[in-house]
């Protein structure tokens, strides 16, 4: 069933992604890829203001993870160390992750217009993406489930002739319609499912094939599943031969496997410690989607923990309650998140255990009864010392540790992994942060915390004149080499408040005929639009106290 987009109520508008994917290009978060030339399907642009937001939370994972880890649960910090590998590597390495050979998603094709869809995903994209379905959904109106014969001959022969040329319906309406009356008149109390009616008009022969699931794109019956390796290639060299393949890393997190020893026999960690990296990954994705949410080029925070079999559990645990809080302390509210453990049949068979930390983006609506439903922006693994033992055994070396804290046993250490998105993340702190109040100018701000707000204030003399730019200009210089600061001078102030606002700019420095004679600023706070005087030597300190809290 199609998830209602959401309860809306007059206190919490409804957040639409169209909205949010034109503030990204409108503010230059987020442009189209390659957007000159029509775009490129799976691959998207970070702009000036999007590459600010993307550093400072990559940053402040970073400081989380490498330069000031959390505290462990024997009081001292924990030791990680952090990592910058190669994208390409030797091809073996993806053989001996398994990546070559199961790396990959269920996938169908329609014969008709050539589209490829993800065989898990279809009915989500076919409810929240296609047009045809979206243009049909309306001839269900009130959405009972109930068919009205004539308004579906209507739209097969009108719109839907249009929108989906190879949906059966479309191409031969009376004898989909006489299936589907047979349906119905078998069960005349029982309404049927939108989805069972969907593939009933996509099926012209329901003797010969049984239902058939409809393309997104075309309304062609679809193949069925096959499965499809989403590591990216390339070739070395000049020769381009199968043996000079070599492959784009779907993870960061091989590259840390792969150096472990090398950071073990360069650096003084001894286990249980990590190693951290973050860097772009490349899958290509059979059906990328949702704005930056699914991509095909993409960058993530990935961390292995490397510890004693008998401790990672407790190490599961606790970095699953760290990883929650690192979410929390960055502004996404509680209510947004949800810790999903994985059930025993749905675990990757080298996982024994794995935590999701789900987020609400608005695509993901919510279910008929209400219910906010979630997407994965988090993935916290028990991987056993899987990679390790293949790494192993596919490259001859000994990987396994000799620990003198327990007495030279020697062993292979089990990991822990926290795996997260980075531009995923910066897709739902986006999200959290978009916040509509029509009583502004703007209609909408951002409410970015400051520690993630791509520029941390505006200073802005009230006029172009009277002292007031030199002014400001002088404060600008002061604070720039602490913190990203924006000197606007032109435009009249409502308009430069607006521009703030939509950006995320959590406060404004204004610079009056008052500040000329006795060196205060007006503050104005972004979400309360409040107002109140400070001097301006203790503008910084104003910003680095806001800065931590
Ligand atoms: N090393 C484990 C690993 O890569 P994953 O769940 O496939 O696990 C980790 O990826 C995180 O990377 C996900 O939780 C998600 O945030 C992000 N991610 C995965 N595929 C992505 C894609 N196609 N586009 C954007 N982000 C993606």
């Amino acid at each position: 069933m199609p998830s209602t987009q959401a309860a809306p109520t007059p206190e919490t508008p409804v957040k639409d992604m169209k909205d949010i994917v034109a503030l990204c290009k409108r503010r230059g978060f987020v442009f189209p890829a390659s957007d000159i030339y029509g775009g490129i399907n799976g691959f998207w642009d970070y702009g000036p203001l999007g590459v600010e937001l993307k550093n400072n939370l990559r940053d402040l994972w970073w400081k989380r993870m490498v330069t000031c880890p959390p505290i462990g649960p024997d009081g001292h910090p924990v030791q990680i160390v952090g990592l910058d590998s190669a994208i390409i590597q030797n091809p073996k390495v993806w053989v001996a992750s398994g990546h070559v050979g199961g790396f990959s998603d269920p996938m169908r094709k329609c014969p008709k217009c050539g589209h490829f869809v993800r065989a898990d995903h279809l009915w989500n994209i076919l409810f929240s993406e296609s047009e045809w379905v979206n243009s049909l959904l309306q001839v269900f109106e009130p959405h009972t489930g109930r068919i009205d014969t004539p308004a579906i001959m209507n739209w097969a022969k009108g719109k839907g002739k249009k929108l989906a040329p190879n949906l059966a319906v479309v191409k031969d309406p009376e004898v989909v319609m006489s299936f589907l009356a047979t349906r119905v008149n078998g069960q005349p109390n029982a309404p049927l499912e939108i989805q069972e009616i969907v593939s009933h008009l996509a099926t012209a022969q329901l003797n010969a094939t049984g239902l058939q699931d409809p393309c997104p794109r075309c309304g062609g019956a679809l193949e069925g599943e096959s499965t499809f390796n989403l590591l990216m290639h390339t070739y070395l060299g000049v020769s381009a031969t199968e043996d000079d393949k070599a492959y784009l890393r779907g993870e960061t997190a091989q590259g840390i496997f792969i150096n472990y020893k090398n950071v073990m026999d360069s650096s003084r960690v001894k286990v249980p410690f990590g190693i951290a990296q973050t860097g772009k990954a490349f899958r290509n994705e059979v059906t990328p989607r949702n704005f930056i949410f699914r991509s095909r080029e993409f960058e993530q925070m990935e961390m292995e923990f490397f510890c004693h079999p008998s401790e990672a559990n407790m190490w599961f645990d606790f970095w699953v309650s760290e990883r929650k809080k690192f979410w929390e302390d960055l502004g996404l509210k509680t209510d947004n998140l949800l810790m999903r453990e994985h059930e025993a049949d749905e675990l990757v068979f080298y996982s024994k255990r794995t935590f999701d930390i789900e987020y609400h983006f608005p695509f993901n609506g919510f279910d008929e009864k209400g219910n906010k439903q979630f997407g994965e922006l988090e993935g916290i693994a028990y991987r056993t010392d899987y990679d390790l033992k293949q790494h192993a055994e596919h490259s001859g070396q000994r990987l396994d540790y000799l620990d003198p804290e327990r007495d030279n046993e020697r062993y292979v250490p089990h990991v822990i992994e926290p795996a997260a998105g980075l531009t995923r993340g910066v897709l739902a702190l986006l999200c959290e942060a978009y916040t509509i109040d029509p009583s502004r100018p703007s209609g909408v701000y951002l409410n970015f915390h400051p520690k993630v707000a791509p520029k941390k204030a505006a200073i802005l003399p009230l006029m172009a004149k009277d002292g007031h730019p030199e002014k400001a200009e002088k404060l600008y210089m002061e604070l720039r080499e602490e913190f990203a600061v924006d000197l606007d001078i032109k435009q009249n102030i409502g308009k430069r408040y607006a521009r703030q606002d939509e950006i995320g700019t959590p406060f404004c420095f204004t610079i009056d005929g008052q500040t000329m004679e006795d060196d205060t600023v007006t503050v104005r706070e972004r979400n309360t639009m409040a107002q109140e005087r400070i001097a301006m030597s203790k503008v910084a300190d104003y910003l680095r106290e806001k800065m931590r809290a």
